[in-house]
């Protein structure tokens, strides 16, 4: 049931002068997903990264390159991550009025079509696109920073979209990534919620021993 599970390290707890050897650990501890926080200080607080720092990441990784947009105007920066060569571009749900456009617009550059939710977003909104995407990315902090504590009522959340794919026949379409506060001691639950993709981010990076971390979760998933 879990052997379909994919970690993505989220490098934004990474050492952002040595984002090469960030990336050398995830080869080493087998994560499939490389996860790139994009925060432009209006959607959220911080400031992160840009398509040029993409393109350097792309240069030197062959794993899915899972771009999380936490902007306003989405669509603005659409075109410059898929040219910078993200595989996956997540966008969130409560920055645009035309979620329809900002999907239509990420299928047509051929990457895989994420759309993300915060906590307080009600699940119902994302209802209408759930056909039309091949990611749903729950937000299990206040998007902004890593390190934040999980919020408990999320697994709920996740269990929610899970049961709502297979009522729509779309689960085997359609993945869940959940992102924010994961770590070792509560991945277990997520995933037996219905979460294929777990992000982790300051859980890895901040460990001293990013790979054994890396390669417990994937233990985890297959207990
Ligand atoms: C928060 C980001 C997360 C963050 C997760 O806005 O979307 O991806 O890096 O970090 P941790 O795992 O430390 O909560
Ligand atoms: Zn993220």
């Amino acid at each position: 049931m879990t052997s379909g599970f994919k970690l993505a390290p989220s490098i934004l707890s990474a050492d952002f002068s040595a984002l090469g050897t960030a990336l050398q650990l995830c080869d080493d501890g087998g994560a499939h997903y490389i996860h790139v926080d994009v925060m432009d200080n209006q959607f959220v607080p911080n400031l992160t990264i840009g398509p040029p720092v993409v393109r350097s990441l792309r240069s030197l990784t062959k794993k899915h390159v899972d771009v999380h947009m936490m902007v306003i105007e989405p669509e603005k920066l659409v075109e410059p991550f898929a040219k910078a060569g993200a595989d996956g571009i997540t966008f969130h749900i409560e920055a645009t009025d035309d979620p329809k456009a900002v999907i239509d617009l990420i299928r047509s550059t051929g990457k895989d079509v994420g759309i993300s939710l915060k906590p307080k977003t009600p699940v119902s909104d994302i209802v209408p696109f759930m056909d039309q995407v091949d990611l749903v990315l729950v937000m299990s902090v206040e998007p902004g920073f890593g390190g934040q504590g999980y919020i408990d009522g999320s697994t709920e959340r996740v269990a929610e979209i899970k049961q709502l794919l297979i009522e729509k026949c779309l689960q085997d379409r359609v993945q869940i990534e959940v992102d924010g506060g994961i770590k070792l001691h509560n991945a277990k639950v997520v995933i037996d919620a219905g979460a294929d993709i777990l992000v982790a981010g300051s859980e890895v990076f901040k460990a001293d021993d990013p790979v054994g971390v890396m390669r417990s979760f994937y233990d985890l998933a297959r207990s």
